[in-house]
């Protein structure tokens, strides 16, 4: 199998426009690029508005309840762009494959749908439309052997510091609540040395800090183990930092707990969402580990790489969870002492278990749920700032973004723990910098550059 190779040589000039709109998880923003780099060869240039758009796409999320009416709203508001311009819209990603010709017949004026496994094809998906009219849909999944996943355009990634890398796509695991094994597939991993081949081109136009992407990615096994994958990133030749994201305890492995803890370019941060600090929750939610042997992994994580940064999700309101349920949960927080707890109150997805047996488990009135979401935010927010507390006055290793969003006259970056630090300092974007925390809000410090440790200006 030979990865799609991007010929920068052969991109036509830009004579249309194109805006995506996006939502959802980290895949979807990766999803979007390669769209837009995709289209550029069929010369559509990127805008930053709908307005003047000749092609609309709205990469879509179905993870929580609304996200059709999401989906329609954003709808409605590009159709006076069809009027007045004539341009395309077309939905893909989630919703798109979750709702698949529905959504044709549903919105008169919508002109495409088409599904994740799909993206390779949009350009021909687009030129049916245009030319001969068809209102296409495209949701077929792509056999695992066939599969193969578009490789990111390095000019594309020019002047930045941070790039997303697909590394897997799509989900085995069963857990009852979630729509995502419907809505992308069963997993692919995507060939280890098109990773590599991937980071190093990323690198050569000046990424330092690459975070591995998939929806189960520690499950990972396209030529190696996940742990080896990200050894073998992590010594590409210039690579700074390297994240991954999202891990699914039970995948948690011995090996992949020790490259966190030998490799320093591997950053320590690490998202493990738990879901439920109670095991009758878990065992529900059919996510296959206990309370005790998540936080027994915890422990070896934190052993094996002190001072690590550990963040979570967690479901509220889930059926059947009583108040002592969710009061294990707050005890569980307590317990991780989380950086950061992305919290969700459940909501039913279409052909889930959970919503399959809602009703037998008991539903939880919405009023709970929400009290529920406000005690575990309130909880997760005092640590989280009793723990940033424990950082101010000393300093970090902070690899330069760009100007802060707040300030543009000061920077931007993040540690090596994944904390956003806003400073003073004129170090160049891709350098590393010491960065004294002076002031911190629940989500980000506040500083002084006090030393350049490595300038290392974008290419
Ligand atoms: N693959 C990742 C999760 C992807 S979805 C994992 O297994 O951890 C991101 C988060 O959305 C989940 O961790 C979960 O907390 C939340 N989520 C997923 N389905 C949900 C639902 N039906 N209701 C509420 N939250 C949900
Ligand atoms: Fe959904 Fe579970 Fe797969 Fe995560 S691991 S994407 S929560 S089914
Ligand atoms: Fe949403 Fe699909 Fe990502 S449902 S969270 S866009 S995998």
């Amino acid at each position: 199998m030979v990865a799609m190779q991007f010929d920068v040589a052969q991109k036509p000039t830009a004579s249309k426009k194109l805006f995506v709109h996006t939502f959802g998880c980290q895949m979807n923003e990766a999803d979007t690029a390669r769209m837009s780099e995709l289209m550029a060869r069929h010369g559509y240039a990127r805008t930053p508005q709908p307005d003047d758009a000749d092609l609309i796409l709205l990469n879509t999320c179905a993870i929580r309840e609304k996200s059709v009416q999401k989906v329609l709203s954003a709808l409605g508001r590009y159709r006076q762009t069809k009027l007045e311009r004539g341009a395309l819209i077309g939905v893909g990603g989630c919703v798109g494959q979750q709702e698949k010709a529905q959504l044709l017949k549903r919105v008169p004026y919508l002109d495409f749908v088409f599904g994740p496994d799909a993206l390779q094809k949009l350009p021909d998906i687009v030129r049916r439309a245009e030319e001969e009219g068809e209102r296409v849909v495209e949701t077929a999944w792509v056999d695992s052997e066939e599969y193969v996943f578009p490789r990111a355009d390095p000019a594309e990634a020019r002047g930045k510091v941070t790039a997303f890398v697909i590394a897997m796509k799509g989900c085995d695991n069963v857990c009852a609540f979630c729509v995502v094994p419907r809505t992308r597939g069963r997993e692919v991993s995507r060939p280890v040395y098109d990773v590599l081949a991937e980071v190093a081109d990323l690198v050569s136009v000046g990424v330092r800090e690459v975070t591995l992407i998939g929806q189960n990615v520690n499950s990972y096994r396209g030529g190696c183990s996940f742990a080896e994958l990200l050894r073998r990133v992590a010594a590409v030749n210039g690579i700074r930092r390297v994240r991954f994201t999202t891990s699914h305890p039970k995948d948690l492995s011995d090996d992949l707990i020790a490259a966190v803890g030998e490799m320093e370019e591997i950053c320590p941060h690490f998202h493990l969402p738990v879901q439920s600090g109670s095991d009758r929750v878990l065992e529900r939610m059919r996510r296959e580990y206990t309370v005790d042997w998540y936080l027994a992994r915890l422990k070896a994580l934190r052993k094996a790489r002190p001072g690590i940064a550990v963040t979570t999700d967690v479901i509220v309101g889930y059926p059947g969870e009583t108040d002592d349920d969710f009061a294990k949960t707050l005890d569980l927080v307590a317990q991780a002492r989380y950086e950061n707890v992305y919290a969700f109150v459940y909501s039913a997805r279409p052909h889930t278990l959970a919503r399959l047996r809602e009703k037998e488990w008991g539903v939880v009135p919405h009023s709970v749920k929400v009290e529920r979401l406000e005690r575990l935010n309130s909880l997760a927010r005092s640590i989280a700032v009793e723990e940033m507390g424990r950082h101010l006055g000393g300093t970090s290793s902070v690899l330069v973004e760009g100007p802060s969003r707040t300030d543009p006259a000061r920077r931007f970056g993040r540690t090596p723990e994944n904390r956003v630090v806003n400073f003073d300092g004129d170090a160049a974007v891709g350098s590393v910098v010491d960065v004294r925390l002076l002031q911190a809000t629940p989500n980000a410090f506040s500083g002084v550059q006090v030393a350049v440790k490595e300038e290392l200006p974008c290419t």
